[in-house]
């Protein structure tokens, strides 16, 4: 599976910034507070993945290194765009932004690169079940706004092609053993917790900063609904996949949903067409932006 580096642009209407999803703005803004995680977090990918690419000897390998690189910056420069939206819509963006930085920073210092690269193998698998459930599962975004949607579903789809490319590289540059085991594992009960308090932390405080839009029951349940319940909830339905993480033979393609990536194609396209009628409200929206920066 070789990453392909798209350089895609989005039509992210900013006055829908708060409630684009079409299960309202609970919703939303768990979406967007995922959103504020990428650029700290994907910059901390790629770098992770780079302090081992000398030791890197398979051709092929290196390849998928560079689209897996090319593509997650990518991701963070849309992100960037997507995350300035919510900070010209009053809520704390940059801030929260910011705060994540000098966290990884910190990592950055104190961790060895083994530890920095076992971080990002663990949070890749997430990335990589939580786009899976996206990509499968209709309810999850169906309905919503066009061109967050696009984002979302591009996105999802980019995470799905490289989501093997960091544990290979974890694979070959360190040594085989009980020690790389307990590392991977170990890394993946830490970094569960943090991620997802990070994640609860930040959901909050967007729901608070927008309490106009919050505040009523039935978008309370639904949330709740959308995390936990049984039949789609996010929590039951990647349960399955995270334990998978822990057999000492994991490898990201025992789970095969290569099917999926047949979407992107069309999907590049959808969103060029998308881009073309609407050329002069995606130019107003990047003014605002720069504006704004
Ligand atoms: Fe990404
Ligand atoms: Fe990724």
């Amino acid at each position: 599976m070789m990453p392909v580096r798209r350089d895609v642009r989005f039509n992210l209407p900013p006055e829908r910034a708060c409630d684009w999803h079409a299960q309202g703005p609970y919703v939303t803004h768990f979406f967007n507070a995922l959103s504020l995680l990428f650029p700290a977090g994907e910059r901390f990918f790629m770098d992770s993945v780079r302090n081992y690419r000398d030791r890197i000897d398979d051709p092929e390998l290196k390849k998928q290194v560079l689209g897996f690189i090319g593509q997650e910056a990518m991701h963070t420069r849309e992100h960037i765009e997507y995350n300035d939206l919510l900070q010209e819509a009053g809520l704390p963006a940059h801030k929260l932004d910011k705060r994540l930085w000098a966290v990884l920073n910190f990592f950055r210092k104190v961790l060895p690169d083994s530890y920095q690269l076992a971080i990002t193998v663990c949070l890749e698998h997430y990335t990589a079940m939580l786009a899976n459930l996206l990509l499968e599962d209709a309810t999850r975004i169906g309905g919503s706004v066009e061109g967050y949607t696009q984002m979302w579903t591009w996105h999802a789809l980019e995470e799905t092609e490289h989501k093997a490319v960091s544990y290979d590289v974890w694979n070959t540059v360190l040594k085989p053993g009980l020690g790389r085991y307990l590392l991977r594992t170990g890394t993946m009960l830490a970094t569960t917790v943090t991620f997802w308090l990070i994640v609860f932390d930040f959901h909050v405080r967007l729901l608070i900063a927008d309490r106009k839009r919050g505040g009523h029951l039935r978008g309370m349940w639904r949330i709740v609904k959308y995390l936990y319940g049984p039949r789609h909830g996010v929590f039951p339905r990647i349960a399955g996949e995270w334990l998978s993480f822990f057999r000492p033979g994991f490898h990201p393609w025992d789970y095969d949903n290569r099917a999926q990536l047949a979407r992107i194609d069309g999907l590049v396209a959808a969103i060029d067409a998308a881009n073309a009628i609407t050329p002069s409200a995606r130019k107003a929206t990047r003014r605002g932006v720069q504006a704004s920066a």
